[in-house]
């Protein structure tokens, strides 16, 4: 089949870890005689410093006109260190995400098994964890109105919601637990805000019309600590836009990095993936960043276009990845010196010989392998 991926590598280490989403799709691509179209396009600090503006005109078409993008990531310190700017990277993913009406970011957190040990929590409390965020991500106080005094010395920023834009992010939760543990869990602050109330009422609704599913609410400072005491108890977790980013982060303490998280935002129209991770300005050109998380971004993209056996392999190999410890510093506890670029590269290798073997595969890390 043929696609067209529209490809935004962004800021920092986003352009690094694409460019191993993209070795992966390739080698899909010769494997399942699929050819898919790759148009670039800017955002970001990169578009501003080319273009002025943070989402150029052109990049818009460009990923309207795509069956899908694939984005990789924004920020860089020049703007974060400076409170002032009023052109900033981040308005090129937001006005992206608001633009195509991508309201819904899916975020699965997985302890996989042979990183257990990397992450900071205790293993039989993480061991097992299988949770899905459902983050709505074009409403809510990232896009209320904001207002500084002249004076400079108060601020607000507005938080509205809609029943619509709750119910439609919603439905999806609710459909997706019907796939998996059928448990909701919907993280608010209904003590204490309006629009959460709104949510609670508006979902406990919806509820009704999916009575195998379980819904229960929990608010977000005690979400924030469920999460780290007892993850299992989590299915489907659905949250507002704040509240969705903040715990993300907190829950892909997990899976052992940052690293690893990968993410779908999906609207009627359109479909974006990336990492949730940030530009790790730090990292940049340096060949160490983790591209698993956009890898894994690439096979969420694949599974969304329909390609279900192509997104499994692309997953089995970053299982097998860690298994032999062919992954980045972040998450190695055996070898400091395996690459971004041999990350990919076993991937795309192993899309196309799944059944190789594990002593192949082992001697890249000793520069003997003939396979890349
Ligand atoms: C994310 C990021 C973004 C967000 C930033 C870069 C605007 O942190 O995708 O989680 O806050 O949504
Ligand atoms: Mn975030």
């Amino acid at each position: 089949m043929n696609f067209n991926i529209a490809i935004l590598p962004g800021d920092g280490i986003g352009p690094e870890v694409t460019t191993q989403a993209k070795k992966a799709l390739e080698a899909v691509a010769d494997v399942f005689n699929h050819k898919f179209t790759y148009n670039e396009a800017l955002v970001g600090a990169i578009a501003i410093d080319k273009t002025g503006n943070p989402l150029p005109e052109e990049t818009i078409d460009i990923c309207e006109e795509s069956d899908a993008i694939l984005f990789g990531a924004i920020g860089d310190p020049k703007y974060d260190n400076d409170p002032s700017a009023k052109v900033r990277p981040e308005q090129g993913l937001l006005r992206l995400r608001k633009q195509l009406g991508l309201f819904c970011n899916i975020r699965p957190v997985q302890a996989y098994e042979s990183l257990i040990d990397k992450s900071p929590l205790k293993r039989h409390i993480i061991r097992g964890t299988d949770i899905s965020i459902y983050r709505e991500l074009t409403g809510g106080i990232y896009f209320g109105e904001k207002k500084l005094s002249k004076d400079g010395k108060i601020a607000s920023d507005g938080c509205t919601y809609s029943v619509e834009e709750i119910e439609r992010v919603a439905h999806l939760a609710f459909k997706a637990a019907q796939n998996r543990r059928k448990h909701v869990t919907l993280v608010d602050k209904a003590n204490v805000l309006e629009t959460s109330r709104l949510w609670r009422k508006t979902v406990t609704e919806m509820a009704k019309d999916y009575p195998d599913v379980k819904l229960e609410f929990l608010f977000v400072d005690n979400a924030a600590m469920q999460l780290i005491l007892n993850p299992k108890q989590f299915d489907v977790i659905l949250t507002e836009n704040l509240f969705g980013d903040i715990i993300s982060d907190e829950a892909s303490v997990i899976g052992g990095s940052i690293g690893l998280l990968a993410s779908a935002s999906v609207g009627n129209d359109n479909a974006l993936f990336e990492p949730i991770h940030g530009s790790y300005p730090q990292a940049k050109g340096k060949n160490i960043a983790n591209p698993l998380a956009s890898i894994l971004s690439a096979a969420m993209m694949l599974e969304h276009l329909g390609l279900e056996e192509e997104a499994e392999l692309i997953r089995r190999g970053v299982d097998k990845s860690l298994k032999l410890y062919i992954s980045t510093p972040d998450i190695n506890t055996k070898f400091d010196n395996v690459t971004t670029d041999k990350v990919g590269d076993f991937i795309a290798d192993f899309v196309v010989n799944p059944n190789d073997t594990n002593l192949n595969f082992q001697n890249i890390h000793l520069g003997q392998s003939t396979i890349i």
